[in-house]
């Protein structure tokens, strides 16, 4: 495999490489380039944090868990290339020496190259932007005093000009949907990556050999999003930022609770496919699509099924997916916005939910006429509420129908104790939250966010 691509404006050629190596790994052992960091190696800290470029724009990513493979085509920038080769610092940089916004320095340049790329992408939501940057000793007072004084600079010439060099294509690097297709189906053994979100883990942290890998970033037609009148279809490629962007304005508290989903670098990389391909019984989107009643395209070779979402999820550990198979996309029914999705999890940002709880009921005339209601955390997969939702259905929307109702919860679900929650608690909570959801969609509902004192 030969892939191409500019680190700091110079081109850089590689082949004959690994890989499952790092950016991480390559930037520091292969190129001296120390200022990158490694903090945690599992995209939880932010140190490793570098600015990536392709056509749809500028990245924050975690390099730590970045296949070098994924960088075919695009440009990189380290914090060795945030000033001008003269020695000109980044406004950035500049603003984080005025407002002392750093004290030992090793999330620094982590911190400067998530406010480079934001502050080249105009955003100034900095909060949002700097929730994936862990910071023990400054504090994150200076650190927001210097980013927004620097959003306030123009964006220097050395970062808006960033060029891009010519893709090569590469063995195992489809460009399509159909490539992807002949490609897996000659080599169903293959590894998938995606945004390598989870797969980078497998890798940094569980040592394991993820043999022969086919990369999943240069097929174009699966980061597509395409509406009619009656449905909208997201393809498997597109990442948690992007499927923010498109599910706002349809479902508000789908999109809120996007943001809370890792971080602005892991959404930058994780993809909606791998949300769902890896199966897990805790990932975010599942219970949220689920219960908006989304169907999922399968394909292998030029056979292709669709099935409801629901019943990808088999078993845990245990999905419906045949040798060669993969996901095209995932297409959502539109429908008036009844949906509420609630992640409970230990911290507010970058965390793993406990228990998430997708509600999607509706009323006519005051009764209860569908409900679809889907929880993560509770099952060993994401599952529907069948017991619950028929006990709603053909009810008064009323707060006795709701009580009533909740301890169907039991029945559908025996959940198991961990680190995140025990059982109890989880089913108190998901009770709790089927409440929230009456008081929410009768306006009396209120956010911790909007609590003050
Ligand atoms: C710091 C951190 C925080 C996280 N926080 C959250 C969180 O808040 N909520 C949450 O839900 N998850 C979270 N995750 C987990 C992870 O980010 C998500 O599960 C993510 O969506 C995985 O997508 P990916 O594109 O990175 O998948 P990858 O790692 O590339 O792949 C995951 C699996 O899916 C398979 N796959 C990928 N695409 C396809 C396809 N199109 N067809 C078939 N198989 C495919 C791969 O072969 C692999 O088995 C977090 C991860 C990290 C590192
Ligand atoms: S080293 Fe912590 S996110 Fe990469
Ligand atoms: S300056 Fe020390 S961890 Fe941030």
């Amino acid at each position: 495999m030969t892939i191409t691509f500019h680190l700091n404006g110079e081109e850089v050629v590689l082949q004959d490489f690994d890989p499952a190596a790092t950016l991480l790994d390559f930037l520091r052992e292969e190129r001296g380039l120390t200022g990158t960091k490694e903090g945690c190696n599992e995209g939880d800290c932010g140190a490793c944090t570098v600015m990536v470029s392709d056509p749809t724009g500028a990245k924050p990513l975690n390099s730590c868990i970045l296949f070098l493979p994924q960088l075919n085509g695009k440009s990189v920038r380290t914090v060795e290339g945030a000033a001008d080769t003269d020695g000109t610092l980044h406004p950035v940089q500049d603003a984080m020496i005025t407002h002392h916004g750093s004290q030992c320095g090793f999330c620094t340049p982590g911190f400067v190259m998530s406010m480079v790329t934001a502050h080249k992408n105009g955003a100034t939501d900095h909060d949002v932007q700097l929730a994936g940057n862990l910071c023990r000793c400054t504090g994150y007072a200076p650190i927001i005093r210097a980013a927004e004084a620097a959003a306030k600079a123009p964006v220097p010439q050395w970062i808006s000009k960033e060029t891009l060099p010519t893709a090569t294509p590469a063995a195992n690097m489809p460009r399509s949907a159909d490539e992807l297709a002949v490609l897996y189906e000659a080599k169903p053994e293959a590894r998938l990556v995606a945004g390598a979100t989870d797969l980078g883990l497998w890798v940094t942290k569980g040592l394991r050999d993820l043999g022969e890998m086919i990369f999943l970033d240069g097929c174009a037609d699966l980061k597509e999003v395409s509406e009619n009148e009656h449905e909208i279809r997201i393809g498997a490629m597109v990442d948690m930022n992007r499927l923010r962007e498109v599910i706002t304005p349809l479902h508000p508290s789908y999109g809120e609770m996007i943001r809370r989903f890792a971080s602005q670098q892991v959404r930058a990389a994780a993809t909606l496919g791998g949300n769902i391909a890896n199966g897990s019984p805790i990932g975010d989107n599942p219970p949220a699509l689920i219960a908006l009643g989304a169907h999922l395209h399968l394909r292998q070779g030029n056979n292709r099924r669709v099935i409801a979402l629901e019943d990808f999820f088999v078993d845990y550990g245990k999905q419906d997916r045949k040798p060669g198979e993969f996901i095209e996309a995932v297409s959502l029914p539109r429908q008036a916005d009844r949906l509420r999705v609630y992640k409970l999890s230990k911290r507010f940002d970058q965390d793993i939910s406990a228990v998430l709880g997708a509600f999607n009921v509706s009323v006519t005339d005051d009764q209860i006429t569908a409900a679809r209601i889907a929880f993560g955390g509770l099952a060993g997969r994401p599952k529907r509420a069948s017991h619950l939702e028929a006990a709603l259905i053909g009810q008064p929307w009323n707060e006795a129908s709701i009580a009533a109702a909740a301890a169907e919860l039991d029945r559908d679900f025996s959940p198991l104790s961990d680190m995140r929650a025990s059982a109890p608690y989880r089913l108190e909570t998901a009770r709790n939250m089927l409440s929230r959801y009456f008081a929410d969609l009768n306006g009396t509902g209120q956010s911790v966010l909007e609590v003050r004192s």
